[in-house]
């Protein structure tokens, strides 16, 4: 049995759930795997520790009706984050607590608690990936355990292990993409006469905006994602403050008409690229042909070009976003531990 805890319960944690919950049987059949969730901590669903394994169908059906997880008819109650991580004798710690580019937020504790302890790590926290992730990875080192991050860019859409393993063997040159799905959403509504607040308010409620949305719209989130994409693709040693930035915010309806009548479409654009042998990143509104990939690429979907040595361009699009989307990330990395 592969025995996991679940820190933190919003959108990405609840759609983990939600997907474990479908593909449980489906695992142990396909790969093997028996993966069970022992332990949940929420910073506002409370939390929950079950020995043996919780039995999904029911956590789901009390917490859809009462908003907690402590709902769950049996149990330990009340652990904080820290304590569930030390006492749920958890194999693999999924760490899917809100995103905070400049401290790491709770995450970052949370991992190096739990990676210290030698257990897997596997998040969706861009936060701790984007600030420190080669201490991360050599703590993992140093305790036999796995530290996996595919979900932080892309959701379950591959992007960080399509870089790092499906190309293996490339030398990857620089990339580039449209790897927010709140801002393209915005940017796709605008071009078809829609309301800046409106759709922003819309993809808050489809949960794909971060908690403060000007994280998407100043770009923020896009630079977090160029930043690990960098650091773990290309070598690069990149701060999110290191990496040129300009939203969306700026952008109006009258820009997206004037894009439009030239045959372009403005979309926000994330690169990294090597100058003098160094790595630089870049996060900004570009307006694009229409001949572009990357010009009908839209809504919350997002794509992503590596330019590589041997490959040349090799191109992904998917969805970005949400929480089921990002939950299967989370399985693929659990997968891959497991194997
Ligand atoms: N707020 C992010 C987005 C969520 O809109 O792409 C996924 O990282």
């Amino acid at each position: 049995m592969t025995k996991i805890a679940l820190i933190g319960f919003g959108v990405v944690g609840q759609g983990f759930a939600r997907v474990l919950s479908q593909k449980q049987q489906e695992l142990k059949e396909k790969y093997g795997l028996d993966a069970q969730l022992v332990a949940i901590s929420g910073r506002s669903k409370g939390s929950l520790m079950v020995e043996e394994g919780i039995d999904l169908g029911s956590l789901l059906t009390s917490f859809d009706k009462y908003g907690t997880v402590e709902s769950y008819p049996t149990g330990t109650k009340g652990l904080d984050s820290i304590q569930t991580i030390k006492e749920s004798g958890a194999d693999v710690v999924i760490e899917v607590t809100g995103t905070n580019l400049e401290t790491g937020g709770a995450g970052l504790p949370h991992i190096r608690e739990a990676l210290g302890l030698g257990k897997h790590v596997i998040t969706c926290n861009k936060g701790p990936a984007a600030l420190a992730y080669s201490e991360l990875k050599e703590l993992a080192d140093a305790n036999g355990a796995k530290f996996r991050i595919e979900s932080t860019v892309m959701a379950g859409t591959p992007a960080v292990n399509l870089g790092k393993e499906a190309l293996a063997g490339n030398k990857i040159l620089g990339f580039k993409g449209i790897i927010n799905g709140t801002t393209n959403f915005i940017l796709t509504k605008m071009g078809e006469g829609g309301d800046y607040d409106a759709t922003l308010k819309e993809a808050q409620e489809l949960g794909y905006a971060e908690a403060d949305p000007a994280g998407d719209v100043e770009g923020w989130d896009a630079v977090g994602k160029v930043v690990i994409l960098a650091n773990t693709l290309m070598g690069a040693n990149l701060k999110p403050t290191d990496v040129e930035r300009e939203g969306i915010t700026g952008i109006t309806p009258v820009m997206v008409e004037e894009a439009k009548k030239e045959g372009m479409k403005i979309k926000l654009i994330a690169r990294a690229y090597l100058e003098d042998g160094a790595v630089k990143a870049k996060v900004s509104p570009e307006s694009m042909l229409l001949t572009d990939p990357l010009a009908n690429v839209n809504n919350t979907m997002n794509a992503l070009t590596f330019t590589t040595d041997g490959l040349h361009e090799v191109t992904v699009i998917g969805r970005g976003a949400g929480g089921v989307e990002t939950a299967h990330g989370i399985i693929s990395d659990l997968i891959a531990i497991y194997r």
